[in-house]
């Protein structure tokens, strides 16, 4: 595989990590890296030996033979780096939120569909083999119908000053959720608390409601004892625990359930069954890892992500209602239907092409939808 030559943007706690891993990747010719910060650009020439500017700006004029443009600073920068980068003909991968506004992220879309260029999200779960292994649990219906999910990511941490734990965590749990279900919420509630800084939550509860009647929860918070990083799954037939921050053993599979049996005197009587619990082999590869190869892949071969700009949109929308619902102390907020936003006039024609409508059943596989960039994506 050609190798492709990226420029990073951002070389802060998470940046270092995202430089450090295209670093190693072969199919990656990592050209230069961008920071507002000298001693942040002083340790990645150092350790990676890798030229570095202070903007942006600079990088484009100074290296004109990048391909792509990698965005690691922080959220509020998103929305005009990558418009940027797109404006100057870049693929882009841009880490998450993918924006902090529903219509910078629709912007972003649009823009890299006229220009034919491969936008990417970071939504790192999407890419975790864990994640993976569920998710054909799911669509092969081991697990029978899913009833709910929750999801904790919990931990005593990084405060940041300029987003709440809502946007900075939850971003992780909603595109895991979407993508393991296939569906989309019809509604969300979310009350929070901010403790430490004014007006910025530390602490969410976060609730979506499909129309299936799934239902799905997300606790996240950076004001915690516990460094917590689950998902529970339960579903008609089996029970499903992920345990992320585990080092090894991460999935438990629990054949067990409640069901109605007859009875010959009362009707009907719940039984419920506790079977074995099974723990599968999963690939200890680091998701990160595949995340880029695959943004690599897509940029080579000019394919369509699999957290594309359409995965990034439905996250940041789902993030503003959640929002919305936060500011209002938890009064559900439904998200606009599929089928009134295909006739919205925000985003031109051309391309109009979204994510199965509410009620469609959770099996429906997820990329039945997918569009151009020319071909879709092998799963
Ligand atoms: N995918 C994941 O698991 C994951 C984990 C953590 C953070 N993130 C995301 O990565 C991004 C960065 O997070 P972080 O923890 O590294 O933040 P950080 O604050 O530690 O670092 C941000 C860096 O960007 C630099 N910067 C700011 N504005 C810039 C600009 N205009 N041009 C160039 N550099 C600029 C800063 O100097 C700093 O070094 C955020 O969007 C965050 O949400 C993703």
């Amino acid at each position: 595989m050609a190798q492709v030559k990226v420029g990073v943007v951002g070389l802060g706690a998470w940046g270092r990590n995202v430089a450090r891993c295209l670093h190693e990747l072969n199919e990656c010719d990592l050209v230069a890296c961008c920071d507002t910060n000298p001693a942040s650009r002083a340790l990645a020439e150092l350790n990676w030996n890798v030229k570095t500017c202070e903007t942006l700006d600079e990088m484009l004029e100074r290296y004109p033979s990048i391909q792509a443009i990698v965005i690691s600073s922080p959220a509020i920068t998103h929305y005009p780096l990558a418009k940027k980068a797109l404006l100057a003909d870049k693929d882009v991968f841009v880490e998450k939120p993918f924006t902090l506004e529903v219509a910078h992220a629709e912007e972003l879309l649009h823009l890299s569909e006229v220009r034919d260029r491969v936008l990417m999200v970071g939504h790192l779960m999407e890419y975790h083999p864990a994640v993976n292994y569920i998710r054909d649990l799911v669509r092969s219906g081991e697990l029978g119908d899913i009833y709910y999910v929750y999801t904790q990511r919990v931990n005593l941490g990084r405060i940041r000053g300029d987003e709440n734990a809502l946007w900075s965590f939850a971003p992780h749990d909603i595109s895991q959720i979407l993508y393991m279900l296939g569906g989309t919420p019809t509604d969300v509630s979310a009350r929070g608390q901010s403790f430490i800084q004014k007006s910025i939550e530390d602490v969410v509860f976060l609730s979506l409601y499909f129309s299936n009647r799934v239902m799905a929860h997300i606790h996240i918070s950076w004001l915690d004892p516990h460094k917590v990083r689950s998902t529970t799954i339960v579903g008609s037939k089996k029970m499903v625990v992920f345990d992320d921050a585990a080092t090894s053993e991460k999935l438990r599979i629990y054949d067990s359930r409640a069901e109605m049996h007859p009875t010959t005197s009362y009707g009907e009587a719940t039984q419920v069954r506790f079977g074995d619990i099974h723990i599968p082999r999963i690939s200890s590869t680091e998701p990160l890892k595949i995340e880029f190869q695959h943004f690599l892949d897509c940029v080579v071969r000019r394919l369509r992500p699999r957290s594309d700009a359409y995965d990034g949109l439905q996250v940041v929308r789902i993030l503003d209602s959640a929002q919305r619902s936060l500011d209002m102390d938890g009064i559900p907020v439904a998200l606009q239907p599929e089928e009134e936003r295909l006739h919205a006039p925000s985003l031109p024609s051309k391309n109009r092409s979204w994510r199965p409508a509410p009620d469609v059943p959770i099996s429906l596989p997820a990329f039945a939808y997918m569009p151009e960039l020319s071909q879709k994506v092998p799963q």
